[in-house]
C-alpha cells in the first residue's frame, strides 16, 4: 500500500520512544525511553511530522487518514540487524536429532547443518530464493521487523552468493555477504575456499552488499583467516561484522577491534577481558539470545556488557538451524528473562542500538519528527507487553514509511 499524504495514529493508550542519541545508548541511557499516554503519532508522506499527547493535538484543515489507537501502544518499527533471511529448505530432520542428543556442533562436522542448508539454496534457484527471501521478510513484518538485515553465506559458490544478495536487496533488505560460513566441500580446506572467494566473489560481491561476516569458530574459519578475509573486504570498501565468541574465544573480539569492525555477534563465550575491551570501544556486541536458548547454550553477558559501557543490540539470528524465530518480541522476552535486561534496555536493544549497527540511526529506530514513519501497534495498553507475552500475538498492526504494511484490520477507517 502507498503512504497517504497524512496519516493520523490518534488516542493510543501509549507511545513509547528510545532517547535521542547521534552514537548508540550505552549504560543506563540504553533504559532511557519516553512513555507517552493518550498520545498520537502524525505522519506525512514516509515521514513521521509530529509525537504528543492527544490534548496537543493541532487542527487539522485538511483530509487526513486517521487509525484509531484505543486500546493500543506504539513503538517504533523493530531493527532485526542480524538475520540468515536468505536461506531454502529446513533442518526440521537436525532438530529433531539434536532433540534426541545430538550437539549442533557434531552436525557441522559430520557435513549437516550449515551445509545441508547451502545445498538446499543452491538448488532453489534465484526464483526461489526471491520467494524465500520476500516469505521471510513477510514473517517478519508481521512480528513488527520494519527493517531487517539479512546475509547471504549459504551459497558459498560465485551464483547463489551474489544471487542471494540481490534477493535481500530487492526485498528492501539491508545485504550482508556472509562469505566465510562454511567451506563448501568441493573445496580442501578454508584456504583454498577462501582463494576462490576472495577474488572470484568480492569484486562483485562488493557492490551488492554492505557489510562482510565471518563466522570465527573452531569447525569453521579461524583467526588468521578470518583477518586475512576481512581485511581484503575492508580494502573492497564493505563495513565488518564478525559472528564470534559463539562457542568458544577464538580472538574474534580483539580482531574485531583492531580492524574497526562494525559489531562482533554472538559473545556467549565472551569472558571478562572480551566485556572489558568491548565497553571500551565502538564495536557493538549484538546478542542473540534466540540462538543461544535453540541451542541450549549459555547466555551472552548481557549485565557485564551494559556495565562495562558497550553498546549492545539485540538481533534474532533468524535462520533454519540455530534460531528458527523471526520474533524480535521473542528476543526481547529473553532479554528480560535470561539476559537480565529491562523492557526499557531491550526495547533500546532493537531499535536505536540496532539501526546504529545498520548506521540508519538517523531515520529509523525512534518515533519522533524527521524519522521513517515505521510504527508498531500492539494490542496492549502498556507497551511493555511487547517483552512480555511471550510468543504472543501482539502486533495488531505494522506501519512501514507512512503506509501501513499490516494490520489486522482489513482496511483504515
Ligand atoms: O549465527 N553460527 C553460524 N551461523 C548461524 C547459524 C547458521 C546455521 O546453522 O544455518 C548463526 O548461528
Ligand atoms: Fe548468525
Amino acid at each position: 500500500m502507498t503512504a497517504p499524504a497524512r496519516l493520523l495514529i490518534r488516542d493510543l493508550a501509549q507511545l513509547a520512544n528510545p532517547a535521542a542519541v547521534n552514537v548508540p545508548l550505552r549504560g543506563d541511557a540504553l533504559g532511557d525511553v519516553e512513555v507517552l499516554e493518550e498520545a498520537f503519532v502524525l505522519c506525512e508522506g514516509r515521514s513521521i511530522v509530529s509525537t504528543g499527547r492527544m490534548r496537543d493535538l493541532p487542527s487539522f484543515d485538511e483530509d487526513v487518514l486517521e487509525f484509531d489507537g484505543r486500546g493500543l501502544s506504539a513503538v517504533p518499527g523493530l531493527v532485526d540487524c542480524h538475520t540468515h533471511a536468505c536461506f531454502a529448505g529446513d533442518r526440521v530432520d537436525e532438530f529433531a536429532l539434536r532433540a534426541a542428543g545430538a550437539s549442533y556442533e557434531e552436525l557441522h562436522a559430520a557435513g549437516g547443518g550449515i551445509l545441508s542448508t547451502v545445498a538446499a539454496t543452491r538448488a532453489a534457484g534465484e526464483e526461489g530464493l526471491r520467494g524465500a527471501v520476500l516469505l521471510h521478510r513477510d514473517w517478519m513484518l508481521r512480528a513488527g521487523t520494519t527493517t531487517f538485515e539479512a546475509k547471504s553465506g549459504y551459497g558459498l559458490d560465485r551464483e547463489t552468493e551474489l544471487a542471494s544478495l540481490r534477493a535481500i536487496a530487492q526485498a528492501d533488505g539491508v545485504p550482508t555477504w556472509l562469505g566465510a560460513h562454511a567451506v563448501p566441500p568441493e573445496f580442501e580446506n578454508a584456504d583454498a575456499y577462501l582463494d576462490f572467494a576472495l577474488t572470484e566473489v568480492l569484486p562483485e560481491a562488493a557492490s551488492l552488499a554492505e557489510a562482510a561476516d565471518v563466522f570465527l569458530e573452531r569447525g569453521a574459519f579461524g583467526v588468521s583467516q578470518a583477518r586475512r578475509f576481512l581485511e581484503a573486504c575492508a580494502a573492497a570498501g564493505l563495513a565488518l561484522r564478525l559472528h564470534g565468541d559463539q562457542f568458544t574465544e577464538q580472538g574474534a573480539v580483539p580482531l574485531a577491534i583492531e580492524l574497526g569492525a562494525r559489531s562482533v555477534d554472538h559473545l556467549e563465550s565472551t569472558g571478562a577481558e572480551g566485556i572489558r575491551a568491548l565497553g571500551e570501544s565502538d564495536v557493538a556486541a549484538v546478542l542473540l539470545p534466540v540462538s543461544a536458548l535453540f541451542l541450549d547454550r549459555p547466555m551472552p553477558p548481557a549485565p557485564a556488557l551494559v556495565e562495562a559501557g558497550a553498546a549492545i543490540a539485540l538481533a534474532t539470528d533468524f535462520n533454519p538451524g540455530s534460531a528458527y524465530c523471526e520474533s524480535l518480541a521473542i528476543a526481547c522476552s529473553l532479554a528480560c528473562t535470561q539476559l537480565g535486561l529491562s523492557p526499557a534496555e531491550a526495547l533500546g536493544a532493537v531499535t536505536v542500538n540496532a539501526a546504529h549497527v545498520l548506521r540508519r540511526a538517523e531515520t529509523i529506530g525512534r518515533l519522533a519528527p524527521g524519522y521513517d514513519a515505521d510504527v508498531v501497534l500492539l494490542e496492549a495498553p502498556d507497551w511493555r507487553h511487547l517483552a512480555y507475552h511471550l510468543g504472543g500475538d501482539l502486533v495488531y498492526a505494522v506501519v512501514r514509511k507512512g503506509a501501513l504494511a499490516w494490520s489486522r484490520r482489513a482496511a483504515l477507517g
